[in-house]
């Protein structure tokens, strides 16, 4: 078996071109790299505000087809207390909503809507619709009687 190899002046050349390849590849990568630190958490954050959004505007559709006939349709309460109460967003978290809407209360006409009390909605759908009660707050009204029915 033999072997053929290139001559010093060909594998220099060859080697010299793959070697100034390499160099202005990482240069550009080294160029780039700030580029895409600057665009990079701009573009998360866009991300996730787009993800609120499209949460918020299921949770909308959720809030009125299983919510609105208790609460009322903008949560200003019906036969349930409004929720749409500066004072009541105040004070409860995304937490205490989220578990409340997912147990219910028991002995009241709010029921457990979480799947896993055997109710309707998945918890994602529960976060959707926690999403679109906390998209009330910046306007929500003076309500401190929030829990006196209307009705
Ligand atoms: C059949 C009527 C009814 C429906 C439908 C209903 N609720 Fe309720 N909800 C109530 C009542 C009544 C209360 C008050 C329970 C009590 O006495 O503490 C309540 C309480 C609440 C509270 C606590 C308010 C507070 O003052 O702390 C939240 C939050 C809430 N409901 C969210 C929801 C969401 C979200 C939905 C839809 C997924 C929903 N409810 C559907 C009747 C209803």
């Amino acid at each position: 078996m033999t072997y053929e190899y290139q001559s010093d002046d060909d594998m220099d050349a060859s080697t010299n071109r793959v070697m100034a390849w390499g160099a202005g590849l990482m240069l550009v990568l080294v160029a780039l790299f700030p580029l895409y630190r600057l665009v990079e958490p701009s573009s998360r954050d866009e991300a996730r505000a787009d993800q609120l959004v499209s949460l918020a505007q299921q949770g909308g559709e959720l809030w009125s087809i299983t919510c609105s006939s208790c609460h009322g349709l903008a949560g200003e309460g019906v036969t349930a207390p409004a929720l749409n109460s500066k004072q009541f967003l105040q004070t409860a978290t995304d937490e205490q909503i989220e578990l409340l809407v997912a147990v219910g209360v028991p002995g009241t006409q709010m029921s457990a809507y979480s799947q896993d009390f055997s109710g309707p909605l998945t918890s994602e759908q529960i976060r959707a619709v926690t999403i679109y009660i906390r998209s009330w707050e910046d306007s929500a009204p003076d309500r401190p009687d929030w829990r006196e029915p209307v009705e």
